[in-house]
């Protein structure tokens, strides 16, 4: 029997009254809710997903690979017992195993891997169950080659959507779960409204629910649910005797990428600027908009907030142009091989912190 992992895509629902708790109580209870996700790292793989603004009745997905199917329960089991855990309902929730296609597809260069689930970095996850007729299963095994020769063919015309396709057959309701990455929602739609017109689409019995997830930190996750910040919790943690906190790898920041981190209790937002990286405090000073998703002005050193175009300066945190006036706190920054370290700043404006990278 072929090594196969077992999949788990688990939607909850965060009940509105868990909102109008006291913050310290939302705060803790986040910080129990991640630290007990964390504690799963080195048994399963799981990523998270947020649905706030996009379906009204759910709220964000636990994407859950692991080998065997105890420790899905396990984890189960243990956000069950977390005092958030207590707030949450579970309207879908999916499983399903990888195992490889009975289908040929030999120029289907990702054909070996389909046993094993890699996620990429992908921003957007597109979920749902899917349910052959039962005379599909009729048709000779020829004829249904045939036709999934053309969907694959329709499929490669999207290179950008990569697909996840894992088998329910008498674990789950559905047969299979499909789960598409991507970073435009405008391509997956084409791709969808394409397959409709392919010949294997009239044996579609069911597909959906479809869930469109943006793909999120763990504590970015936490947060959009509403409450105190999960920043806050999270900087509870013990420090290295230096101040200096790991926040990212440079491999996860390329040149020309910025991304949002958490150190000592604030949200940071952290820029490549053509190898060398900055880290200045992620609220905008104006109206608290998220600085990791402003523009960047490579040769200014200038970042440019994606709310009402306030523009601070990446070197020194000076509002430099646009409504805002008050600087952003710029944090020091230092390199430990691959590791990118950040350390908050004592006072507002400070000097230039890049460090190059190495
Ligand atoms: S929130 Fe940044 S300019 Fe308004």
């Amino acid at each position: 029997m072929e090594r196969r992992q077992v999949v788990r895509y688990a939607f909850y629902t965060l009940d509105p009254a868990w909102r109008r708790l006291p913050a310290d109580r939302q705060a803790a209870a986040k910080l129990e809710f991640g630290e007990t996700i964390e504690h799963f790292a080195g048994k399963l793989l799981l990523r998270p997903y947020g649905l706030v603004g996009i379906r009204g009745d759910c709220d964000c997905l636990l994407w859950q690979v692991a080998e065997h199917l105890e420790a899905l329960v396990d984890l189960q089991i243990a956000l069950n017992h977390t005092d958030l855990g207590a707030y949450l309902s579970l309207p879908y929730s999916y499983l399903a195993m990888t195992r490889r296609s009975i289908y040929e597809f030999p120029e289907d260069p990702h054909a070996p891997s389909r046993l094993v689930i890699r996620p990429s970095e992908a921003r957007y996850l597109f979920v749902y169950p899917f349910v052959k007729t039962r005379s599909w299963y009729a048709l000779p095994k020829a004829e249904r080659q045939r036709m999934m020769d053309e969907h694959v063919r329709i499929g490669r015309k999207y290179p950008s959507i990569r697909l996840n396709t894992t088998y329910s057959y008498g674990l789950d309701d559905q047969e299979f779960v499909v789960a598409f990455e991507g970073d435009n929602p405008a391509e997956f739609l084409d791709l969808v409204m394409e397959l409709r017109e392919s010949e294997a689409s009239g044996y579609t019995l069911r597909d959906t629910p479809t869930f469109t997830c943006v793909q999120m930190s763990l504590w970015d996750m936490l947060d959009a649910l509403g409450g105190a910040g999960a920043a806050e919790p999270v900087a509870r943690r013990p420090a290295r005797a230096d101040g200096f906190t790991p926040v990212a790898t440079l491999a996860e920041l390329p040149p020309g990428k910025s991304a949002r981190v958490y150190a000592a209790g604030e949200a940071v937002a952290l820029f490549n600027v053509n190898g060398t990286i900055y880290a200045i405090a992620n609220r905008c000073t104006h109206a608290r908009g998220s600085l990791s998703e402003g523009t960047v002005d490579a040769a200014a050193c200038v970042v440019t907030c994606p709310w009402h175009d306030a523009k601070f300066s990446l070197e020194t945190g000076q509002a430099v142009g646009g409504p805002a006036t008050i600087p952003v706190p710029v944090y020091r920054v230092k390199l430990e091989g691959d590791t990118v370290l950040i350390t908050p700043p004592p006072a507002v404006a400070r000097e230039p912190t890049g460090a190059p990278r190495s």
